[in-house]
């Protein structure tokens, strides 16, 4: 889950650079809108019907209202930035694609799945949701700091409707790690668990270096960045594989 310390500080200035041009800003909130959208567009996300536990559906179902609900907020900043708002990013560029292509399907659940697999595939799927979560989380504080930084600048006030997005991803963070153990035995808890961080882990260094990439071809304001982003990217590149 952890990036090397300069990718990590690479990532941060890359925040503030995206944050300081509206056009890019807007590419970006995009980004994470298309995620956000994601469950919307599968039939297999928040298998609430197959919690063998009402909190456990309750929470499933809250999950997907917080998603929906940041839907409409990134579409609101994009709109306030003068931007529009895509529901086809990039030729459909999501992240929660490139994770569940890493992973395999692992969670989709079929007519005929017993109740002891439904309980597996919904393991799995908590698992999945939650490093994709963890990595939403970070990511959204770092543009949490950055639109900090703007606001006081411009007098826009993003900051704490970002804020109110990154408070919901750690709630999601937690709760899904939580009940992935209690649902699964503890051999699939680590089995799933080890699965499910490679694959979001791969996904995370394709994604990001295909992004950067994109920022310095598309967005770049900063031709003083070029080479360190380019630099950034190709470091990220060979991580991937
Ligand atoms: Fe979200
Ligand atoms: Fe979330």
């Amino acid at each position: 889950m952890r990036f090397p310390l300069i990718v990590t500080a690479v990532k941060r200035l890359w925040h503030t650079d995206l944050a300081a041009d509206p056009v890019a800003h807007a590419w970006a909130l995009n980004l994470y809108r298309a995620g956000e959208r994601h469950p919307q567009t599968v039939a297999d996300y928040f298998p609430a019907n197959d919690a063998p536990d009402p909190e456990l559906a309750g929470l499933l179902r809250r999950h997907q209202a917080d998603e929906e609900r940041h839907t409409k907020m990134y579409a609101a900043l994009i709109e306030g930035l003068g931007g529009r708002v895509l529901d086809d990013v990039d030729d459909g560029d999501v992240y929660n694609h490139q994770i569940r292509q890493a992973g395999g399907d692992t969670f989709g659940v079929r007519e005929g799945d017993s109740p002891n697999e439904r309980r597996r595939k919904l393991g799995h799927f908590l698992l999945h949701a939650h490093f994709l979560e963890a990595r939403i989380a970070q990511s959204v504080a770092w543009h949490k700091d950055a639109c900090e930084g703007l606001d006081s600048g411009t007098g826009t006030t993003m900051a704490p409707v970002i804020a109110r997005v990154q408070e919901d991803e750690e709630r999601h963070v937690d709760y899904t790690a939580r009940w992935a153990q209690m649902l699964l035995t503890g051999r699939e808890f680590h089995e799933a668990r080890d699965l499910h961080r490679r694959a979001e882990a791969a996904a995370n260094w394709r994604f990001s270096a295909r992004q950067c990439r994109t920022w310095v071809a598309r967005h770049g304001q900063r031709p003083d960045r070029r080479a360190l982003y380019t630099a950034c990217a190709w470091f990220m590149e060979r991580m991937a594989g």
